[in-house]
């Protein structure tokens, strides 16, 4: 007779297989990545290709050099940052201050929204004494956008729990700039990239290994140097491409997996995740991998198996019966204690309105966090290893930004582990890119203005 333990574990584990994918499934996203990647970059994109590869126009990479006062606007998550950055001698100093964004807001008309952002720089234009300043600014803008240019950017579809009326299509900084005009003020953006970009130019300006960047927060995506010879979508001056130099390509790879390439390896978690999302059949892999579902993807396993009467006894709380309501900071919170410290998961269950719970309980939920959490850093994994491989360089670094990956005790870890089982023959090492999506719109805004000066000399 098998024990009652050895019962739920063998039922939990049936619960959780199809999580567990093995090396040859890792093995097959690296490749379809590829593949994606490159129908990505033809002359004429194919439609069906999910990651859209889109040339940022950034073409240089700082050295240190870069000197200056520029403003930053950091937008991307649930909220806008402002920052002041001031370059001297390879150093930055900053300073920054955090406005949220109502929910509302992220769903509201286009235009609230940017009347907000400029009601926003002008708090802090007015609180560093800036008013009369005519400062460049860069714009973390971090949503899909197909660029015509350093400052030409259009949102192609929000992501992340935005839905803005009136924005998708349109340029950003000409919204930005209508905004900023009716406050009257004297910035001028001079510069819109992507969070990913920002982290792989900041960490580039201490580190010339760096060719790739990746955020693993809300959402999830990756960018990296490409050489123009190998984009043959290039459609810009040719004398860059006879040159063979570099330009960085947005991968939007949080939409990998739109087209049903990941159907082997998504579960009913997923598609119960995805299905109440605000942007079904979309970022697929993002849902797999980020901040914004993980948790949710942990609540929906945990939700069966209380109801195969596996956990806390077959009672389901209120609280976890509602959408979104185990945050995936939790997981990161749980994993981060020994498996004989409960702390932290007590605490969690606390907040879940939990009453009733037994050790074997907390053994489960952990091993669910863990699952999901494992899965995550693996199907990123994954998706560095295929950059690996386009990038060709001997050694390089990986810039890294992002709540997940900064918080989750055993993100890095697994990722570095599973990259190495991937590409044995490879050189590289994950790098935390600290502040990189501000830091890195003051640098690009530094390159672009001072590259303006040379050009005008
Ligand atoms: C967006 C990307 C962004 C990523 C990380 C995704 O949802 O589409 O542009 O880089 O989130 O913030």
């Amino acid at each position: 007779m098998p024990s009652k333990m050895t019962h739920q574990t063998n039922m939990v584990e049936k619960r959780l297989n199809s999580l567990q994918c093995e090396l040859k499934d890792y093995e097959q996203v690296m490749q379809l990545m590829n593949e994606n990647m490159k129908k990505g970059l033809k002359e004429q994109p194919d439609i069906s290709a999910d990651l859209k590869m889109y040339i940022t126009y950034v073409r240089s990479l700082p050295n240190g050099s870069e000197v200056g006062k520029f403003l930053a606007l950091d937008l991307g998550g649930t909220n806008l940052r402002v920052l002041l950055l001031e370059l001297i001698d390879g150093q930055v100093l900053l300073k920054s201050s955090i406005y949220s964004i109502a929910e509302n807001t992220m769903i509201g008309p286009g235009k609230e929204l940017f009347s907000h952002i400029a009601a926003c720089i002008q708090q802090f234009v007015e609180r560093e004494g800036l008013e009369n300043e005519d400062l460049p600014m860069g714009f973390t803008f971090s949503f899909p956008c197909k660029q015509f240019g350093l400052k030409k950017s259009h949102l192609v579809n929000w992501t992340k729990g935005f839905k803005c009326d009136g924005v998708e299509g349109e340029d950003i900084v000409t919204l930005l700039h209508n905004a900023i005009a009716e406050q009257k003020l004297l910035v001028r953006c001079v510069a819109v990239i992507n969070d990913t970009v920002g982290a792989m130019v900041a960490c580039a300006h201490l580190d010339q290994d760096c060719q790739i960047g990746i955020i693993l927060g809300t959402g999830t995506n990756a960018c990296y140097m490409e050489n123009t010879t190998k984009i043959e979508k290039w459609r810009e001056d040719n004398t860059i491409r006879q040159h063979g130099e570099g330009v960085i390509i947005n991968t939007e790879w949080g939409a990998f997996g739109n087209n049903g390439c990941l159907d082997f390896i998504t579960t009913e978690y997923d598609k119960a995740v995805d299905q109440m999302s605000k942007n079904p059949g979309e970022q697929i892999y993002e849902k797999m991998i980020s901040g914004m579902y993980l948790g949710e993807v942990a609540r929906q396993v945990l939700v069966k198996l209380i109801q195969d009467g596996i956990l806390f006894k077959g009672h389901l709380s209120n609280r976890l019966r509602t959408p979104m309501a185990f945050y995936t900071k939790y997981l990161s919170e749980i994993e981060s204690e020994e498996e004989h410290e409960l702390d932290n998961l007590k605490q969690v269950l606390d907040e879940l309105h939990v009453m009733e719970y037994s050790l074997t309980d907390c053994v489960i939920v952990r091993r669910v966090c863990e699952a999901v959490s494992t899965r995550a850093a693996y199907l990123a994994a994954a998706g560095v290893a295929a950059l690996l491989e386009r990038v060709e360089k001997s050694f390089v670094t990986i810039a890294v930004d992002g709540s997940l990956y900064r918080y989750h005790p055993t993100f890095h870890s697994k990722m570095t582990d599973m990259i190495g089982q991937l590409l044995p023959h490879r050189k590289f090492r994950l790098k935390l890119s600290n502040d990189g999506s501000g830091i890195g719109a003051a640098l690009v805004a530094a390159i672009s203005t001072q590259m303006t000066i040379a050009t005008l000399a």
